[in-house]
């Protein structure tokens, strides 16, 4: 398996191996690997010739330094998680140098205001480190095809607009949420819950299906207060936001349009580990 920690080397590597047209598949990820990672790298090895991951905790991102510094940093567990996949998986583990050169600083995007919603209100300056390294990895890889979870569906939507906005020559494919067996959305975070927390924290998914349900035949205001009801009845979880929104701008849904997609959004802390999920409505 092929492991590169600089960019020179790595963008070397692949202009040598991919003249003969093969398409780059790329998967970014900040590591501590679990199987939706898998999926998304499945997903790539099935399409193309060659397929690049990077792992890398990108600083620009994180708003809450305590999280930046607990962030788990496994390599040595993901590469072995990466080989079940493939040995012919390229690894890209740069260092916050090789990256930023010195200056670990967000460049400011315009998501025509995708960013202000839901993670953007609560999370200030999250999208623009995202949109930061997604891009600079888009420029050092140069993939056909980069692979993104639902999981996080605002950044699916805000790296699409951002492809799009900028004429990134990438098609950008939106892959499904992978779950634990008792419906919690697999998450590097889920590792800092203990096992109790992780068992309760089934309510998470439990509560988005019912409110799917609920959405069928209820508003977007009656079905969110149910859900605020729900989690105001469990003290070890302290909700963030459950919004319902429109999956192209993202705005809330005041009243439903029948033309358009649904999704609901929700974000809840369990002790201090924030969980996010999402989960398609019509
Ligand atoms: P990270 O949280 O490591 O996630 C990497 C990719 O895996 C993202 O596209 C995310 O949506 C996807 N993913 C995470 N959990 C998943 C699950 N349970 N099922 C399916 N896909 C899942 O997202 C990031 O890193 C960063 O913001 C990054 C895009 C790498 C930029 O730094």
């Amino acid at each position: 398996m092929l492991i590169f920690n600089n960019q020179r080397e790595l963008t070397a590597y692949l202009a040598s191996v991919s003249q003969n047209k093969a398409t780059v598949g790329f998967v970014p990820t900040m590591g501590a690997l679990h199987q939706g990672h898998l999926s998304l790298l499945q997903e790539s090895v099935a399409r193309n010739p060659i397929t690049v991951i990077s792992i890398f905790v990108n600083p620009t991102q994180f708003n809450n330094p305590d999280d930046l510094a607990k962030y788990p940093r496994t390599l040595e567990a993901d590469i072995a998680k990466i080989k079940t996949v493939s040995d012919a998986i390229i690894v890209y583990a740069p260092s916050v140098d090789d990256i930023y050169k010195g200056h670990p600083f967000s460049e400011h995007f315009d998501f025509d205001g995708l960013e202000h919603q839901m993670e953007g209100q609560f999370r200030p300056g999250h999208f623009d480190g995202v949109g930061t390294i997604v891009k600079r990895l888009f420029e050092i890889v140069k993939p056909n095809f980069a692979y993104f979870g639902e999981k996080d569906f605002q950044q699916l939507q805000i790296v699409r607009k951002m492809t799009e906005k900028e004429k990134l020559p990438v098609t950008i494919i939106g892959c499904p949420i992978f779950r634990e067996p008792n419906g919690l959305a697999m998450s590097s975070r889920n590792e800092r819950l203990t096992e109790a927390e992780r068992a309760e924290a089934a309510i998470i998914y439990k509560t988005m299906t019912e409110a799917k349900k609920r959405f069928a035949t209820q508003s977007a205001v009656a079905v969110t207060q149910w859900v605020k009801k729900v989690f105001a009845k469990h003290p070890k979880f302290t909700l963030e936001y459950f919004q319902i929104a429109d999956e192209a701008a993202l705005l809330p849904c005041i009243r439903k349009n029948k033309t358009k997609k649904y999704r609901a959004f929700i974000a809840v802390f369990v002790n201090n580990v924030r969980l996010i999920d999402t989960i398609s409505l019509n």
